[in-house]
């Protein structure tokens, strides 16, 4: 575990919480920055006065605080976190969560934050049982949050089986073995995704329609082997991944400069639709109609990123690059790998016949030094696990 590690430690309001008091104790013992977030249920268990004297910082409560928006907002809390620990999360907590609700600080910084999320639950047994909570546990595992427990044992309330919280020592040990489990441990992964928008003018643009899914697939399926993600998305309508290292971009421009800023990385996903041209003029106002008539667009050429990457003289040791063909697949597949110069193509065919644009499945070719492999139609996100499974047998 890096010692300047920043943990944002949202305490819930159940039982368990006094067990946050020693968790504190032990990560800032290694070192660990621990600034906690109470719930209003959590002050029932354990005491702000006790928490912050543990942590050694204020501690956060209220979304309405105005001195605390003003110094330290929930926004300002998720980017000051490498990770956000709740503990013990609630069944409530975890509804929430699972719902998407913000009517506290704790639940708004949780929907706004970018930043891995491990919980760790603690609740009755049946309240754990209930299909409410197996939706919940299913849906968040799904966004990417990482789950610790909860143990088997007795229980406060009197009952024994599933529910205990985790011992503090065993949340330790989970955030100190983030990232360094799995086959892509230690590994940095670029992954460009979704579509890009090249403005015409400051309210008009051009865009395609890419939906981002299949690189947010793979983005997910790469961090779930263990390595670190840079995610560079261009405005997709899914969601992005948790736990990955997110940057927003809107053009192929500032697309490759991120990219480039990433370097150096073990591997290259490009999965973006990246625009073949932007917009040459610069049109700095919006364009009217009127007597000057139809208005004629100046197109340039956009970088070509993968091209760039593999050109670089800090290559990444795998590039894996995408074509959407409507025809030839494999042949022009096969011609774009040689002209790139990546190591792989990912070829699917994206003729409006086949749904597979911004449809949940995709049908793919890989084209290799070694020829094309025909993989079967398979979910967006199978495909990303099988891909995700081969980089790391390439970088092993
Ligand atoms: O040339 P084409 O757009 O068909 O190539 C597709 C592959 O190249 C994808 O991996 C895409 O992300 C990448 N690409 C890029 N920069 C561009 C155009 C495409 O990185 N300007």
């Amino acid at each position: 575990m890096r010692p300047d590690m920043r943990v944002t430690l949202i305490i819930g309001g159940g039982i368990a919480a006094y067990k946050c008091l020693d968790l504190i104790r032990q990560l800032r013992a290694l070192g660990v920055r621990v600034t906690p977030v109470l719930t209003r249920a959590a002050t029932q268990f354990v005491t702000p006065m006790s928490v912050a004297a543990l942590a050694g910082t204020q501690v956060h409560q209220d979304l309405f605080d105005l001195k605390d928006e003003a110094e330290m907002g929930h926004i300002q809390l998720s980017r000051a976190s490498d990770l956000i620990v709740v503990a013990p999360a609630t069944a409530d907590l975890m509804a929430k969560m699972a719902g998407g609700h913000a009517d506290d600080l704790a639940s708004t910084l949780l929907l706004a934050t970018d930043k891995p999320v491990l919980i760790a639950p603690a609740m009755n047994i049946r309240m754990w049982a209930h299909p409410a909570t197996r939706r919940n546990l299913a849906m968040l595992q799904a966004d990417g949050v990482q789950v610790i427990g909860p143990n088997s044992g007795d229980m406060a309330c009197g009952e024994y089986g599933p529910g205990r919280m985790s011992e503090p020592a065993e949340i330790v040990a989970a955030i100190a073995a983030r990232g360094t489990s799995g086959p892509l441990s230690g590994k940095r992964v670029l992954v460009t995704s979704g579509p890009t928008h090249e403005p015409i003018d400051p309210v008009r643009y051009i865009a395609n329609r890419s939906s981002g899914a299949q690189g947010t697939a793979i983005a997910s399926a790469l961090r779930d082997l263990g390595a670190e993600v840079i995610f560079v998305t261009g405005p997709a309508t899914i969601p992005a991944p948790q736990g990955v290292t997110l940057h927003r971009i809107e053009t192929a421009r500032e697309m490759l400069a991120t990219c480039l800023a990433a370097l150096p990385v073990d591997a290259a996903v490009m999965a973006a639709a990246v625009a073949d041209w932007h917009i040459a003029s610069d049109f700095t106002q919006k364009i009217k109609k009127g007597p000057q008539g139809i208005p004629e667009l100046k197109l340039s050429e956009n970088p070509d990123i993968l091209a760039t990457l593999c050109a670089h003289d800090q290559r990444p040791r795998l590039v894996v690059g995408f074509a959407a063909e409507t025809e030839h697949v494999i042949a022009h597949a096969t011609a774009k790998r040689a002209r790139k110069g990546c190591d792989w193509i990912v070829a699917n065919d994206v003729s409006p016949a086949t749904g597979i644009m911004g449809g949940h499945e995709n049908a793919v070719h890989l084209i290799t030094d070694q020829g094309s492999e025909d993989w079967p139609r398979l979910p967006k996100t199978q495909v990303a696990t099988r891909l995700a499974a081969r980089i790391a047998q390439a970088l092993a």
